[in-house]
């Protein structure tokens, strides 16, 4: 009879593509100990050069390669070839990867070029390769090289796959309750999926302290600190050094284009709110990118590739970075729009291109603004809405400050920072499975 996980504190999204990423099935545990080199350890406490832990998946056969390393297979056909110099550097012990810091010891140029496997194994499932020159055997745990092979070392693999929205899927934003996730891990989790999945995530229920939106920033890593501070206010100033702290409507945008690279995460606090207008906005660049790809590939072009020069200038600052309004990144994501008027400064093409450049900015700003892509919503006092402020295009309705106040908090994250903490919040709940001794063939309630 399996055993069952309870993951029914988290949403049914996260619990599917935990059930898909976690790499294998615990039955194929083998009976410790074995001999790792000259020591004699159980398989459970075999090091990796992190700090996850891997479930068994004991491998079905080993042969030598032609440049000296090895070829793995596991008995579902899945493989993976280990150049020897890579196994050489990623050895456990002495000269390869620390048991305390789980990193690698030894400098590239101390290594033997010429190191080969001379000989190679398998121990109770697991990998054992002898060096030579060297004379040295070492012990690779099974399910470490599984999440080679299975891909899961990549940047994105341990993410959620961003699925872009338009207003047709979505009318206002995720929300969430706020003091669960101040308190509770597993609330933060299942926010921080929504945020990474839709690019944009609201909480509600916070209290209106102006230190709030530092408090629930922290809870994620370190905040990105800007010449607005680390955490700044958006309200109605006499001597406003942003447009956004104006009461003029904000048409759909990026902050800090004028960077090198734009922070990758927006919190905004509301603290007040009684006036009228003021609503905020919300377009999802991904879904724009796919329009335009597909109904305005000459827009698309001239948007990924004319660049400007954007500039943030006041009496103690000169920011200034020149990029594309859609910059591709590598592909995936972060794609990063550069995309606010204010600070948009200079073309740096030829005349002869200009003209194009800012018709595609117009459509740009058509599409982003129309009713097909943007989102409308009412920010109230103590809610907090988080998003990536390189996908989605952020903007509000103009007010009327006479009548009313209308008082923000904010700050900024690298993208790192939010991708850190979703990838260790998924290691602790893996984690635990495996410390209950559960398999992973989980049974999804939802199947
Ligand atoms: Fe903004």
């Amino acid at each position: 009879m399996p055993f069952r996980v309870d993951y029914g504190f988290l949403s049914r999204r996260l619990r599917r593509e935990l059930k898909a990423a976690t790499l294998t099935d615990a039955d194929n545990m083998p009976s410790p100990p074995y001999v790792n080199g000259t020591n004699r350890v159980a398989v459970t406490n075999l090091p990796t050069p992190d700090y996850y832990h891997y479930p068994w998946v004991a491998l079905e056969s080993v042969t030598r390669t032609h440049p000296g390393g090895v070829l793995v297979v596991w008995p579902d056909g899945q493989h993976l070839e280990c150049h020897p110099l890579w196994l050489r550097e990623n050895c456990p012990g002495p000269d390869g990867i620390n048991p305390l810091s789980k990193e690698n010891d030894l400098d590239v140029t101390d290594l033997d070029i010429a190191s080969r496997v001379s000989n190679a194994f398998l121990e109770a499932g697991a990998l054992v390769v002898e060096f030579t020159p060297e004379a040295r055997r070492a012990t690779f745990h099974p399910g470490w090289l599984r999440h080679v092979a299975d891909g899961v070392h990549h940047p994105f693999s341990l993410l959620p796959n961003p699925k872009p929205w338009t207003t047709r899927d979505l009318q206002i934003p995720p929300t969430h309750n706020g003091s669960s996730v101040l308190e509770d891990d597993e609330a933060l989790a299942n926010w921080l999926h929504d945020l990474l999945e839709t690019g944009l995530a609201r909480l509600t229920c916070l209290p209106r302290d102006s230190h709030v939106v530092e408090l629930v920033g922290r809870r994620i890593g370190a905040l990105r600190d800007s010449n607005f501070g680390v955490t700044w206010h958006v309200s109605v100033d006499l001597d406003p050094n942003s447009t956004a702290n104006t009461n003029a409507r904000l048409p759909a945008h990026s902050d800090l284009p004028s960077r090198e690279t734009p922070p990758g995460f927006q919190l905004l606090h509301c603290l007040e709110n009684t006036v009228n207008g003021g609503q905020s906005t919300m377009t999802d660049g991904l879904a724009v990118i796919k329009h335009l790809q597909v109904e305005e590939p000459d827009v698309f072009r001239c948007l990924t590739n004319l660049k400007w020069t954007f500039f943030n200038r006041d009496a103690n600052h000169d920011h200034r970075w020149t990029g594309p309004v859609i910059d591709k990144g590598d592909g995936r994501i972060p794609w990063t729009f550069r995309a606010f008027h204010p600070v948009r400064g200079f073309p740096a093409m030829s005349q002869h291109e200009i003209g194009d450049s800012y018709y595609s900015m117009q459509r740009l700003g058509e599409i982003a603004n129309s009713s097909e892509f943007q989102i409308r919503y009412e920010l109230e006092p103590g809610d907090l809405v988080a998003f990536d402020n390189r996908r989605i295009l952020h903007g509000r309705e103009s007010f009327n400050s006479q009548e009313g106040t209308r008082q923000l908090r904010g700050t900024y994250l690298d993208a790192d920072e939010v991708y850190s903490r979703m990838r260790v919040l998924r290691r602790a709940i893996m984690a635990r499975e495996q410390s209950l001794g559960l398999s992973n063939t989980m049974e999804d309630e939802d199947d």
